[in-house]
């Protein structure tokens, strides 16, 4: 607020009348533990990236570690969540980015670029809930994506105004119909994460008891019928992949459209189970600074727990599933993130020496659409037009100016 008031200030007066930095001290960092300069950077080994309150505080009082014994504010965060929390040695941190795309992608970007942080040999674990595709998966189970697709990224036009043979609102931006491939790409529509490293987590987190709730199961009892089988088994983890958008939707056909949307644009590979709001544009940010090398995109781990099914049972409709149902889902799924992450935390950090230190090489291809990492995205028909465009967008990226390292 301060540096914001007198940033305002200067502005108003112009730069010539500056306020004196002395009479407005930098208002951060809060915390004088914190190292400022180069040799003493906080290294986590463990980062958890949590998007509001009740995901950030599964992680608050437990007996394996503090992570409120130090509290760093970060230039660029969420206003509502300013700080970094970190354990008393620095092993873990957390941030808390705030929800939605503009949150998440702001947050991490201002952390994964700050000087405080030394993150090149940093794990990321993104730990938030999320909905689930009843044909995959249930309430209360732990995800593991390899794949985040940006799937209402698209041209929308409204039903009453739908031509009669679309099946959907949403087509991809350049295509003329719902299911073709996007061909006007901004690079952010699909993430490919370490496949190796997601097989490890899910191995980690199937070590644990997973928690659920009387109110979900009975919940989940309602999905009667062939194809939500999935949804009446008991929680588990699979490995399965999250869809990004800010519009929180709920409905057998935006599900099944969006189902659509991440097999076209994955060229078949990605297989949908959760929709959140954030990852996306998480994976972006991270994307950016492991250009810089300040962060290494193969050390993301994308895990989801499910709070509620993204579609109604067959005896409600979308409006009653969407805001009246109780599926019960949203507590276990919240203590799922300790009760499953601390087990991918602790694998990591007792594998340290022998496993995590070195890195986990990936097998598959990971990064974005454009192939900005280097390699060749392995998924989606367009990738040639993107990777083409790709190419006149590094010339330009490394070409130009003066880089500021
Ligand atoms: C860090 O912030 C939390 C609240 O977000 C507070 O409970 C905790 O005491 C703070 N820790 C320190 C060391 O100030
Ligand atoms: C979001 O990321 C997922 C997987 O990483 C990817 O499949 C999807 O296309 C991305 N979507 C957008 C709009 O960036
Ligand atoms: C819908 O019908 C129009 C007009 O007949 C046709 O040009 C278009 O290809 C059709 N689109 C789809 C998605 O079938
Ligand atoms: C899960 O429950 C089993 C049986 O009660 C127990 O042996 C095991 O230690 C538990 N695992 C964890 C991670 O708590
Ligand atoms: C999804 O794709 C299938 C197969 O192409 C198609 O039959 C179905 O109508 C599509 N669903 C939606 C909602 O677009
Ligand atoms: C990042 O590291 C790689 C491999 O060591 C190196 O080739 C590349 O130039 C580095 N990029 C930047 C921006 O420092
Ligand atoms: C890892 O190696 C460091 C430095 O050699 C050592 O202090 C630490 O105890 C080792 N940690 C584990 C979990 O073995
Ligand atoms: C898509 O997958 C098919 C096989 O399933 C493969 O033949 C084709 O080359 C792939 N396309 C791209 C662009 O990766």
């Amino acid at each position: 607020m301060q540096l914001l008031k007198s940033i305002a200030t200067g502005l108003l007066l112009g730069s010539s009348c500056l306020v004196p930095a002395a009479a407005n001290p930098a208002p951060w960092p809060r915390s004088p533990a914190v190292p400022a300069h180069h040799h003493s950077r906080v290294a986590p080994k463990v980062f958890i990236i949590s998007m509001f309150e009740p995901e950030a505080a599964a992680w608050w009082g437990v007996p394996e570690f503090d992570l409120l014994a130090h509290n760093i504010t970060i230039p660029g965060a969420s206003p509502v969540f300013p700080d970094v929390h970190c354990t008393a040695n620095y092993d873990v941190c957390q941030l808390i980015t705030g929800e939605g795309e503009i949150n998440a992608a702001i947050t991490v970007a201002s952390i994964a670029f700050s000087p405080y942080f030394d993150l090149t040999h940093t794990y990321f674990l993104i730990a938030g809930i999320a909905g689930i595709n009843p044909k995959v998966g249930t309430i209360s189970s732990v995800t593991f994506a390899r794949y985040a697709i940006q799937v209402a990224l698209q041209y929308e036009i409204d039903l009453r105004e739908l031509p009669d043979n679309f099946t959907t609102s949403y087509f991809p931006q350049g295509a003329n119909a719902p299911d073709e491939y996007p061909t006007s790409i901004y690079g952010t529509e699909v993430f490919e994460v370490n496949n190796e490293l997601r097989t490890l987590a899910a191995s980690f987190a199937r070590k644990a008891n997973l928690t659920d709730s009387e109110g979900a199961q009975e919940y989940r009892s309602k999905y009667t019928g062939d194809a939500y089988t999935a949804a009446t088994k008991a929680p588990s983890v699979l490995e399965c992949d999250v869809a990004t958008t800010d519009v929180y939707y709920s409905g057998k056909l935006l599900s099944e459209a969006f189902d659509n949307t991440t097999s076209t644009w994955t060229n078949g590979t990605g297989q949908y189970c959760t929709s959140a709001q954030e990852d996306n544009a998480t994976l972006e940010a991270l994307m950016r600074t492991s250009l810089r090398n300040l962060t290494d995109f193969s050390r993301i781990i994308v895990m989801r727990t499910a709070s509620n099914f993204d579609q109604p049972h067959d005896d409600e409709s979308a409006l009653q599933h969407l805001r009246y149902a109780e599926a019960g889902g949203f507590e276990p799924s919240v203590k799922n993130l300790y009760v499953a992450g601390i087990e991918v935390v602790t694998g990591i950090l007792n594998g340290w020496n022998s496993t995590f230190a070195a890195g986990v090489k990936p097998t598959n291809y990971i990064g974005d659409i454009f192939g900005s990492l280097g390699g060749t995205p392995d998924f989606g028909p367009g990738r040639k037009q993107a990777l083409s465009d790709a190419g006149a967008i590094t010339k330009r990226h490394f070409r130009r100016g003066i880089v500021i390292a």
